[in-house]
């Protein structure tokens, strides 16, 4: 972990922190099974690339940090759910007993639709800029979060389950595009409308979050296979286990491995516009390419 990450996470888990509602607010029990999950740990990558993307457009931390905080929100929320019974039916996240394995199945779906809600309150205390109105940051949101984007993609990730034809490139890069890159590229554009971004470098963004965004859940898939549950923190082997459609089960880890430096130097590439003030969202298309966990 470089002391930049270290910095970042430290700010993001504070802004959480304020955002959030105590453990002891009434009912506590809701409020305890939301910061449980959401301080559980987890690399907080999407908020981080939103305070990079305001800080490439030459924006301050500050007036990022609602957005920041959301996107994390979202994230957590999707991953409370998706670790479910009823959808991947996992009993290990950030290296801790899984929401409904703590607090039982009707928390843990409470738990995650309060993430998911609280997240809109969250950004709705975003100030507007002269480009982007609070309506524009909601929709952003909204749109990235919902059945068309984050939400479809777990809809066909669920489908294509233990199927026996498996799925085609186009197909499983539509999966992955939705469920996880949908996320990572409102964590960029967020990051840079809280900035005043231009539209030619909020496209540069979009490209960025959407190349890095594929790249990351092909990698995701790939530690499936690599890595130990210890190292991951959640349970290794299972897309294997439930026939999951995956970059590694359709075309191989080596095949994987280039499909996802390709994308990388893809994104690297988007951020021309930026110059020197790219430097830490090329640091972090470089970091998630090489992480092993
Ligand atoms: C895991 O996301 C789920 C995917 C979309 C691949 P992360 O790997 O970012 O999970 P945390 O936040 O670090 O726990
Ligand atoms: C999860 O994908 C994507 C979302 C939560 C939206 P995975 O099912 O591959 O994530 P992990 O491996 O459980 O973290
Ligand atoms: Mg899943
Ligand atoms: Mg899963
Ligand atoms: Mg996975």
């Amino acid at each position: 972990m470089t002391p930049y990450l270290t910095e970042r996470i430290r700010l993001v888990d504070k802004a959480l922190g304020r955002y959030l509602p105590s453990a002891r607010t009434r009912p506590a029990t809701i409020h305890e099974a939301m910061r449980y999950s959401v301080f559980a740990g987890g690399k907080r990558l999407r908020p981080i690339l939103c305070l990079a993307s305001a800080e490439a457009c030459g924006g301050e931390v500050e007036p990022a940090l609602p957005a920041a905080a959301a996107v994390e929100c979202i994230h957590t929320y999707s991953l409370i759910h998706d670790d479910l019974p009823c959808m991947d039916d996992d009993d290990l996240r950030r290296g801790m007993p899984t929401s409904h394995v703590k607090y039982g199945e009707g928390i843990a779906v409470l738990a995650g639709d309060a993430l998911l809600t609280i997240a809109f309150e969250i950004l709705a205390g975003a100030k507007s800029t002269s480009r982007y109105d609070i309506g524009a940051f909601i929709s952003e949101l909204a749109v990235a979060s919902g059945s068309r984007h984050l939400i479809g993609g777990q809809v066909l990730d669920l489908e294509g389950e233990g199927s026996e034809v498996s799925l085609n490139a186009t197909q499983l890069r539509y999966i992955h595009e939705s469920k996880t890159a949908a996320l990572l590229t409102a964590s960029t554009r967020l990051g840079g409308m809280s900035a005043n971004v231009t539209p030619a470098r909020l496209a540069a963004l979009t490209t960025y979050g959407k190349s890095l965004g594929l790249a990351f859940q092909i990698i995701d898939d790939i530690l499936d296979v690599t890595q130990t549950s210890e190292k991951l923190g959640k349970s290794a082997g299972k897309d294997e286990a439930t026939a999951k459609s995956t970059y590694p089960a359709l075309f191989g880890l080596e095949k994987s491995r280039q499909e996802a430096a390709r994308l990388t130097r893809k994104a690297h590439e988007a951020l021309k516009p930026f110059g020197k003030k790219g430097t830490r969202l090329h640091e972090l298309a470089d970091h998630l390419l090489d992480r092993d966990y």
